[in-house]
């Protein structure tokens, strides 16, 4: 972490959060968390030639530039959870340190690292579960304020190997037992999003067996029968998915929670109209899944069929026919509807001969124009 060249004289100024965690484990971090133990607006106005760039006052945090970097100071603050799993409102500005870190959700994230002296600020316990890989909470009613840490510590788990401590996990099965689906989707879908990008069976499993999945739906879900991870991991290059966190969650069957986007709603819908095909030859395998994102056919692979797509994926995919309706024109046949005839035609050659050449490809179109 690079120390920050303010001139903070009361050496309030604290790394907070995920970036001390990453930094004591040695991995990257994707985001640098400040706060000023005081109001940091204040701080902020008070630094001589400082640019200032936004101030959200409600919440206490101000971005200023620092070396041409873009950066974000928070306030310590407290919050309250007045509704229950939705986001907490702030009711102080300027607290201790020790009251903002306590609002958090793991021990193993509620640890400051003084920016000017490098010193660790450990009010909860962080460094020793860091160092006995733990995950726990710093308080029993943490999941039912947000039942989003439920998944963050799954996230968490996976990501750095870590357990969760017999408590936390005996707080999250009590909670999992009694949910309240008047809650913040939104949040709990960026998690999702998150945990199951990384791509993982481990966090599948855990997600799937100790019912994390009811969080999004109360309806019953089991374990795909297949290794989601490798069967992603075997297609990922040749495919590219944008969004493997779908896949997984494309196992479960009630995703009106979620507010998919359209893309994502297109993805689940897609499956849902093939997912009771089932292709006899090449031919019908190819036009099943020739105008299909990647991820609705990997899903068709996992729930319905492996065999079928993966030979689409591995063999099929890639065919196409070369020859376009300029070439057919260059015969001397006028355009028509036939031309589409011509192509399907075409199209089932390949896939019996994907090594057939355009000249073999034109010589075949002509052939179906004589016999026409
Ligand atoms: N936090 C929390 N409860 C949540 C989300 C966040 O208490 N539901 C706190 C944690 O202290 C966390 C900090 O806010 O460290 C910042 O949140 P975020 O950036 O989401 O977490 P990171 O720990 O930085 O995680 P990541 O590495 O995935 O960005």
């Amino acid at each position: 972490m690079e120390i920050l060249n303010l001139n903070d004289k009361d050496n309030k100024l604290f790394y907070i959060g995920g970036v001390v965690r990453d930094e004591i484990l040695n991995a990257e971090s994707f985001d640098v968390d400040l706060t000023y133990e005081g109001n940091a607006i204040e701080f902020a106005k008070n630094i001589k030639g400082l640019k200032i760039l936004k101030v959200n006052e409600p919440f206490g945090t101000v971005r200023v530039l620092i070396k041409n970097k873009e950066v974000d100071i928070a306030s310590t603050r407290a919050e309250k959870y007045e509704r229950a799993g939705h986001l907490p409102t702030v009711t102080k500005i300027g607290c201790s340190l020790k009251e903002d870190v306590l609002r958090r959700d793991f021990t193993i994230n509620a640890l400051a690292k003084n920016v000017h002296t490098g010193e660790i600020i450990d009010f909860t316990g962080g460094l020793s579960d860091i160092k006995n890989k733990t995950i726990k909470v710093l308080h029993d009613n943490s999941f039912i304020d947000d039942p989003t840490r439920i998944l963050r510590a799954l996230k968490f788990a996976v990501r750095f190997n870590f357990k969760l401590d017999e408590h936390t996990k005996l707080l999250r099965d009590n909670y999992l037992k009694n949910i309240n689906y008047d809650m913040s989707f939104k949040r709990l879908k960026k998690e999702l999003i998150e945990t199951f990008n990384l791509n993982s069976q481990i966090a599948y499993e855990e997600f799937i067996n100790a019912e994390i999945y009811k969080l999004v739906t109360p309806k019953e879900a089991s374990l795909a029968k297949i290794n989601i991870e490798n069967f992603i991991d075997k297609y990922k290059k040749l495919i590219n998915p944008d969004n493997i966190w779908l896949i997984y969650l494309g196992t479960i069957e009630d995703l009106s929670n979620l507010e998919l986007t359209k893309e994502e709603q297109k993805i689940i819908n897609d499956y849902n109209t093939i997912k009771n095909s089932q292709p006899k030859n090449d031919y019908e395998i190819y036009k099943l899944f020739e105008s299909l994102k990647p991820e609705s056919v990997l899903l068709y692979g996992i729930m319905v069929n492996v065999e079928i797509a993966e030979r689409y994926l591995s063999k099929l995919k890639n065919i196409n026919v070369n020859i376009t309706g300029k070439d057919i024109k260059g015969l001397g046949i006028p355009p028509s509807s036939k031309y589409n005839n011509c192509f399907e035609y075409i199209l089932k050659e390949k896939l019996k001969n994907p090594k057939l050449s355009y000249k073999e490809e034109l010589a075949l179109a002509k052939k179906f124009f004589e016999k026409e």
